[in-house]
């Protein structure tokens, strides 16, 4: 019995986009627990959606049950080129980025800070894991994950005193690498959250490939979207909304400066500051705090 507790983040911000809008193509590229589909689905629009996930592709065929117009991929979003560029084309496309509900509460994912799983992290499918990252890479790539990827100032101090203690002994777990983390004598950003949260974003981001994944993804979007379709796009965390945000900034339409670089087609931006959930949302659904939606139409 899968379990689909995942709460859509923004949903009615999301629909507000296409309110009275009929019979359109959507493609979710993050089905995850399935909230968003099930939303356009409901409003007898057609969905393509794409999740890495196992437990994603069981919750799709549920839904294939009660709604016809839905057609699950089991990939990751940055091979949307699996969809044949004449094929098909979409009036709205949606990313919600990073990992759901359903893969936080997995053991074996191991994602929390507060469960004690084996050192994993890869929520994804892929071929890396947070075990070989803190076990296995050398100093260099250990600091640029943690700095990069954690914004952790002292990174050079962290990777050193790791290699210093996995020389003894691995570090297999998710708690015994908060104890190392605990006795590193880095000193963490913020006193507002749990001082191992930058680190654990670090290794889940390197671990599942996060920014490059968005990066792709971007860079081949505008093939498949029609003209005044819209893109938008959840983020969660500052690096990856930095992302949105600068190739939102760099494809603003501008007709002069479009025709000028021979390309004819842009996006105007619907979201000049990101949509953030309401306070009714985040009293509801806390992990909606942190979310930043923008949005921008094609033009073509
Ligand atoms: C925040 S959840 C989406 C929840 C979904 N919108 C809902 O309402 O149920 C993010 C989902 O995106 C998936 N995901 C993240 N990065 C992905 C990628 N690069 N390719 C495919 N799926 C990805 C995760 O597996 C996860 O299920």
């Amino acid at each position: 019995m899968i379990k689909n507790q995942h709460i859509p983040i923004m949903s009615n911000e999301i629909l507000s986009f296409i309110h009275n809008k009929k019979n359109l193509s959507i493609l979710d590229c993050t089905f995850g627990g399935g909230g968003h589909s099930k939303k356009f689905l409901e409003l007898g629009h057609h969905v393509t959606a794409f999740d890495q996930d196992k437990n994603s592709f069981r919750i799709a065929e549920i839904l294939k049950q009660k709604y016809k117009n839905i057609i699950f991929y089991e990939t990751n979003f940055k091979n949307l080129d699996i969809i044949k560029l004449d094929q098909k084309k979409f009036n709205f496309i949606l990313l919600d980025l990073g990992f759901s509900s359903l893969q936080l509460d997995d053991k074996d994912i191991g994602l929390s800070f507060k469960t004690n799983s084996k050192l994993n992290m890869n929520y994804l499918g892929g071929n890396l894991n947070a075990y070989e990252i803190i076990n296995h890479y050398n100093q260099d790539d250990l600091q640029r994950v943690f700095y990069l990827y954690g914004q952790i100032n002292q990174a050079e101090k962290l990777a050193k005193y790791i290699i210093n203690q996995r020389s003894s002994k691995k570090i297999t777990t998710n708690f015994e690498f908060i104890e190392v983390l605990r006795d590193s004598g880095v000193n963490f950003r913020s006193k507002k959250i749990h001082f191992a949260t930058q680190a654990f974003q670090a290794l889940r981001i390197e671990t599942n490939n996060e920014l490059n994944n968005l990066e792709i993804f971007l860079k081949k979007v505008h093939n498949f979207l029609e003209i005044n379709a819209y893109l938008a796009i959840i983020s969660f965390h500052s690096l990856e909304d930095r992302i949105v945000k600068s190739y939102f900034r760099d494809n603003k339409i501008n007709k002069n400066k479009n025709l000028e670089n021979n390309r004819f087609w842009g996006f105007e931006i619907l979201t000049k500051k990101p949509l953030t959930a309401s306070r009714i949302e985040v009293l509801e659904n806390n992990r909606s705090r942190s979310a930043k939606l923008r949005v921008g139409k094609f033009i073509n």
